[in-house]
Formats: structure tokens, C-alpha cells, sequence
């Protein structure tokens, strides 16, 4: 008799192997592989589907006359705009975060301004109490708000309450909570937050209601991450932020009904999360003297430019081997700027610490920062303060040259409008600069490091 088949399954990102590992190959987390039960015998049939033929499906074409879907807009406008300009009828969403950082407080509020907007919204909690909820709302001063309000976990319950109610959008919090009976495994493990999802997701689509997921980000293998449903839904947001900073971003990472990469920035307050209008504003720390080390990064994020700070440390280490440090950029990427620093300009950085932060608790991904990181390490190595009003960016080549970005310029209308003067960019950009602001364009670092440095 064949032994019954297992299942391992990674809870971070749903990669599914044959054995048990410690770290799961798909996506390099440790300690996340966990058993499943295998997939039900009433799954897809052995048997093949020729032989009887099904109905035939109608086909069409692309051209349509219907007007695109009405968006409702909740005013709440970095929300507004990550979604792509407001809420489609009938998309699923999912919301990421750690645990705490405030995906309960935004979608609440998200949830009594949509409410307010005319949409009909059930609110379902499976972690805290309605009268938590109840009791958040009043603080938050959304008590009046036309929100109805469930505590439950039982996706059965859920649905029968979801299909009498036809509400225009449903907000569970969290997935993880949620359990369907006909699943076996434990709420929280990867085949019951599929099987919720995909229920939920499939509820969206047939009756027309949106539905926003909330999903904790975690970090051991005993409950599943929102990866594991990503690529079910229409829309990912990602709720990220330093612990110790006021801030927070939400990020689109996928969006099928509008441009991802497309942040909004809120601030957590004593009332909840406030909108942050001119975020360039609020990753400048303050800068009244120019700085060794630090360095102004023109930098867009999704649609929108946005200004942040560099700030490098470099010095003699005690240690044999130096220390590399980032916070807020990749650290492979900081290897490979002091990489090309050394063996194309003749800088050595070997028996020195490196600190790179980027200020203001922002995450930055772009490659065009990549000058602005050269900049800002060879400030700080050199003592030597780049000038107060510039701003810098520009994507580096292993060989050192410098490649041309992309909105150019966006980037310099947004220096300019917060002060900026003047900006050090790659030759060759295709963009033209009519924002007044001084342009100095150089092809590779040997230059960049003579010109502004004075020495090779
Ligand atoms: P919460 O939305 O519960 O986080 P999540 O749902 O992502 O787990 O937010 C919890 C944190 O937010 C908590 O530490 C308190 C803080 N907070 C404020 O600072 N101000 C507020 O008005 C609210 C409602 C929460
Ligand atoms: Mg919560």
C-alpha cells in the first residue's frame, strides 16, 4: 500500500516541497516550512476531461463600449491615490504589515470614510471585540460613521451574513483569523488562509463587493503570511514603517487597476493616522548646516517625486573585519558602490566602518540612488560637505559610468520647489530642465569625484 503523501509547506511565501528543510528554497526564510494536510481525494478527478465534450464558451473581442468602473473615492487622498485613484466595485485587496502597525486603525478609518461616501460597509473583525472596534471608533471620532460591525471568524457565518447584507465592500481583519469548516488544518495555516481567501475573493467577484484582506506579516512558520494569497487578489498594499519613527508608507506592490510602486504617507497620531502632504518635507531631517556625509537623493516613488536624505559614516574600524551597516536601502547594493569606488576610482574603504541610513525611517529601492550613495560615502570619508542646496542622482554601472533615469524632470521640479538649487544628474538624460534649477551632468564617477571632490 502507498504511504500516505505529505506536504510541507513554506508559510511565508506557499512554496510546496516533498521533505521537510529548514530553510525553504523558495524563498530563503528560515524556520517557515510547515505540514500540511495533502489536498483533499474529492480534489481535481484523475480521470481525464476528453471524451465528453462540455459547452462551447462564447468569445469576444477587446473593443467594449461600456465606460470603465466608477471608483469611489473615500477622501482620505494617499489612500485615494494608492488604489489608484479610488475603490473599483468588485476588486480584492490585500493590506500587509507587521503586527501594530496600524492596518487596523487605517482601514477602520478607510472603512467610515467610504461609509460616509455613500458605500455600504460591513467591518469584520476576528481579533479584537466589536466593543474594541466600538470603542477605537469613538476615539477616532468615527462613531457616527454608517459602518456595520461583526466579531467573527466563521467564513460559513460570514459569507450567509455577506450574501443577505449585498454590502459594496467588506473588510476582514485579518484573514488569518478566518477559518472554513471544510478545511481540516488549523486557522492561520496555509490551506485555511488560501481557502478563506480564495471563498472571499470569489464572493468579491460574483456579487460586485469589493473586499479588503488584512494579512500579518509574520515571522515564524506557525502562521501563514499574505504572500500566500497575493497572487489571488487585484490589489497588494504593503503597511510598512520604522518602530520608533510617527510614520508610515503604504505601498502598492501590485495593482491591477493602477500604477504600483505608488506610495502614501500617513503619520500616526493620538487620533489615528493623519495624511502627510508633503512627505519630501519630512524625510529632510533638519538641515540648516551642510553636513558631511549627508547627501539629498531626488528620488520618485511610484508616481510621485519624492526628496530624501543620505547620511553616511565612515570610520577606521576596530575590528578586523569592517562593518557594513544600512538601514533603509539593500546592502548588496551598498557593496557594490564601495566595489566600484574602489576599483574604478582608486578609493579604498577597506579597514573602515561604513554606516549608511537613510533619515527619516523611508525605504528606498530605486538604482537611481546609487550616486547619491556614492556621494553621500565619499562625504563622509572625505569630511568634505556636498553644498546645502544641491541635490543628486544617478544610476551607477560596474564600470563606473553613469547611467541617464527616468522622469528627470519631476525629479528637479520637486528639488526646486522645496528650495533646491541646484542638482549633479548622468549625461545623456532625454529629459529637458526647464525648472530653473542648475544642472551639472557628468558620464562617469572618476568625473563626479574630481569635479565635486576635487581629487581623483
Ligand atoms: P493597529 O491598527 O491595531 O495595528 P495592526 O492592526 O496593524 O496590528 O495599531 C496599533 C498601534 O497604533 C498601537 O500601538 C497604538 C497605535 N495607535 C495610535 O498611536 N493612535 C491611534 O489613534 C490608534 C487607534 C492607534
Ligand atoms: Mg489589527
Amino acid at each position: 500500500m502507498a504511504k500516505p503523501q505529505k506536504n510541507f509547506v513554506c508559510s511565508d511565501c506557499g512554496a510546496v516541497s516533498a521533505k521537510w528543510s529548514g530553510r525553504c528554497d523558495g524563498c530563503g526564510a528560515w524556520n517557515t516550512i510547515v505540514e500540511e494536510k495533502p489536498l483533499s481525494q474529492s480534489g481535481p478527478a484523475s480521470k481525464t476531461l476528453g471524451g465528453m465534450r462540455g459547452k462551447e464558451v462564447v468569445l469576444s473581442d477587446l473593443s467594449t463600449k461600456e465606460p470603465p468602473p466608477p471608483r469611489t473615492a473615500c477622501g482620505i487622498g494617499e489612500f485615494d491615490r494608492v488604489l489608484g485613484g479610488g475603490l473599483v466595485p468588485a476588486s480584492a485587496i490585500l493590506v500587509g504589515g507587521d503586527p501594530g502597525i496600524g492596518k487596523s486603525t487605517l482601514l477602520l478609518q478607510a472603512a467610515a470614510r467610504f461609509a460616509m461616501a455613500g458605500l455600504k460597509v460591513i467591518y469584520v473583525s476576528g481579533e479584537e471585540a466589536a466593543a474594541q472596534v466600538r470603542m477605537r471608533a469613538q476615539r477616532l471620532g468615527l462613531d457616527k460613521a454608517p459602518v456595520k460591525l461583526a466579531a467573527e471568524t466563521n467564513l460559513r457565518d460570514i459569507l450567509t451574513t455577506l450574501e443577505k447584507e449585498a454590502p459594496d465592500l467588506v473588510v476582514i481583519d485579518s484573514i488569518q483569523t478566518m477559518w472554513a469548516d471544510n478545511v481540516e488544518s488549523a486557522p492561520g495555516s496555509v490551506s485555511q488562509v488560501r481557502a478563506a481567501a480564495h471563498e472571499l475573493v470569489t464572493f468579491a467577484k460574483t456579487r460586485g463587493c469589493s473586499v479588503v484582506l488584512v494579512g500579518h506579516v509574520t515571522k515564524e512558520g506557525q502562521l501563514a503570511g499574505p504572500r500566500v494569497v497575493e497572487h489571488m487578489v487585484d490589489t497588494v498594499l504593503y503597511f510598512e514603517g520604522e518602530r520608533g519613527h510617527q510614520f508610515r508608507l503604504l505601498r502598492a506592490v501590485k495593482n491591477r487597476f493602477g500604477p504600483a510602486h505608488e506610495i502614501g504617507v500617513f503619520e500616526m497620531t493620538g487620533d489615528g493616522l493623519s495624511e502627510v502632504a508633503n512627505p519630501s518635507a519630512l524625510f529632510l531631517s533638519e538641515r540648516d548646516q551642510p553636513a558631511p556625509g549627508s547627501v539629498v537623493f531626488a528620488g520618485i516613488e511610484g508616481t510621485r517625486p519624492v526628496l530624501v536624505e543620505f547620511q553616511a559614516l565612515v570610520a577606521p574600524s576596530p575590528h578586523a573585519q569592517a562593518r557594513r551597516t544600512v538601514v533603509g536601502w539593500d546592502g548588496g547594493r551598498l557593496a557594490m558602490i564601495l566595489a566600484v569606488l574602489e576599483s574604478r576610482c582608486g578609493i579604498p574603504f577597506a579597514g573602515l566602518d561604513v554606516y549608511l541610513n537613510v533619515a527619516g525611517g523611508m525605504k528606498v529601492s530605486e538604482p537611481a540612488a546609487d550616486l547619491a550613495v556614492a556621494a553621500a560615502l565619499l562625504s563622509a570619508r572625505e569630511d568634505a560637505a556636498l553644498p546645502k542646496d544641491c541635490v543628486v542622482f544617478g544610476e551607477l554601472s560596474l564600470s563606473g559610468a553613469l547611467r541617464p533615469v527616468g522622469q528627470m524632470e519631476n525629479r528637479l521640479k520637486e528639488a526646486q520647489k522645496l528650495g533646491f538649487s541646484s542638482a549633479i544628474a548622468p549625461a545623456h538624460s532625454k529629459a529637458g530642465n526647464d525648472s530653473g534649477m542648475m544642472l551639472r551632468q557628468m558620464s562617469d564617477l572618476t568625473g563626479f569625484v574630481g569635479e565635486v571632490f576635487g581629487a581623483g
